[in-house]
């Protein structure tokens, strides 16, 4: 039995146990709330950072009374002929400002020399639902910076606390060295002792954090994110699914991720070789250049057509590339 549940005026049927948030994704387009903790690839992810509320004005069609208060879509599972706001309750709109605000109280305005910046989810709902001023007159909590293995570094300055990265090494990697240590404000990252997060599988913390606060070091400082150019990739690999996406500057691989979806969530988790240890083209089989989103900062460095070093002999891949262009410069 589906479950017909209306959100923001659109009307779909959803499976039994699915939360708003998903029933919102399966919708699409602007009315998806946007959710810096929840990821869709983790168990239990969710609840934390609060950008996902929304407005239910109709509980049910047993009991159509309205929910006294915003609720976290991520968390809140539909009932059959709920009626959901979002971008159409000027209550979830403040909210949403205020929680930037909130996040933002400890979280530094360092975008000019952060490495997440262009990519960075905090970023993106500043700018779409943040206010122009913050309130906040005090200091910011500051950490050192800790080197969590050679491969990773740890900007705890910069943490939001959504605990992504927590899950993913609960349950991905084979054992867990890192957590959040302590309570309220004083909570922080960190390894036991500044041990190193050292397994196969450990580097896809890099790509959950929704901000800069888990960055990677083969790439801290090599260029800004807008001026590279992101093309999908695969190889064989005995670890992982083996399917990337490899950040070009002119013929050199400067940083290898996973491939992230719509909802800039990885499709799937890759090893530490692939991320770490493959950065020569002659590694990887091209497939085609990432499809990069209209309105991310990163597609900036796609208004010209320049077909990439690497795809300059492949008709398809211009082909491609050329489509992109056209899609990126389409008013
Ligand atoms: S380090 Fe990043 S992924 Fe981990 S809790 Fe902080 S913001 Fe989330
Ligand atoms: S995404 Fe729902 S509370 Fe964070």
């Amino acid at each position: 039995m589906s479950m017909k549940v209306t959100i923001d005026g659109i009307t779909i049927d959803v499976e039994p146990g699915t939360t708003i948030l998903n029933a919102a994704r399966q919708i699409g387009g602007d009315i998806v709330p946007p959710a810096m903790c929840y990821y869709s690839k983790l168990k239990d992810s969710g609840g934390k950072c609060r950008t996902c509320l929304v407005k239910v004005s109709k509980g049910s069609e047993k009991d159509p009374r309205p929910m006294p208060k915003l609720v976290a879509s991520c968390r809140t599972t539909v009932m059959d002929g709920m009626e959901v706001q979002n971008i159409t309750s000027p209550e979830v709109i403040e909210a949403r400002k205020g929680i930037v605000e909130m996040l933002l109280i400890n979280h530094p305005l360092d975008c000019p020399i952060c490495d997440q910046a262009g990519e960075c989810d905090l970023q993106n709902l500043a700018f779409d639902h943040g206010a122009v001023k913050t309130r906040y007159e005090f200091d910011r909590r500051t950490f050192e910076k800790i080197d969590i293995g050679d491969k990773i570094q740890l900007h705890m300055t910069r943490c939001i606390l959504c605990y992504r990265c927590v899950f993913v090494a609960d349950q991905i990697t084979d054992h867990r060295i890192h957590g959040i240590l302590n309570r309220g404000d004083h909570s922080e990252i960190s390894t036991y002792i500044h041990h190193a997060v050292d397994n196969d599988f450990s580097g896809n913390v890099i790509d959950v954090c929704p901000v800069g606060a888990l960055t990677d070091k083969t790439f801290r400082f090599k260029n800004r994110v807008w001026f590279t150019n992101a093309v999908e990739a695969h190889r064989d690999c005995d670890k992982c699914c083996g399917k990337v996406t490899l950040w070009y500057k002119g013929e050199d691989v400067l940083r290898v991720t996973a491939r992230k979806d719509q909802f800039g969530e990885v499709e799937e988790f890759i090893c530490n070789t692939c991320r770490f240890d493959k950065k020569a083209t002659a590694d990887w089989v091209i497939e085609e250049p990432r499809k990069v989103s209209h309105k991310s900062v990163i597609s900036s460095n796609h208004y010209e057509f320049k077909p990439l070093p690497v795809v300059r002999t492949n008709p398809v891949l211009i082909e491609a590339n050329k489509e992109q262009f056209e899609r990126d410069t389409r008013l």
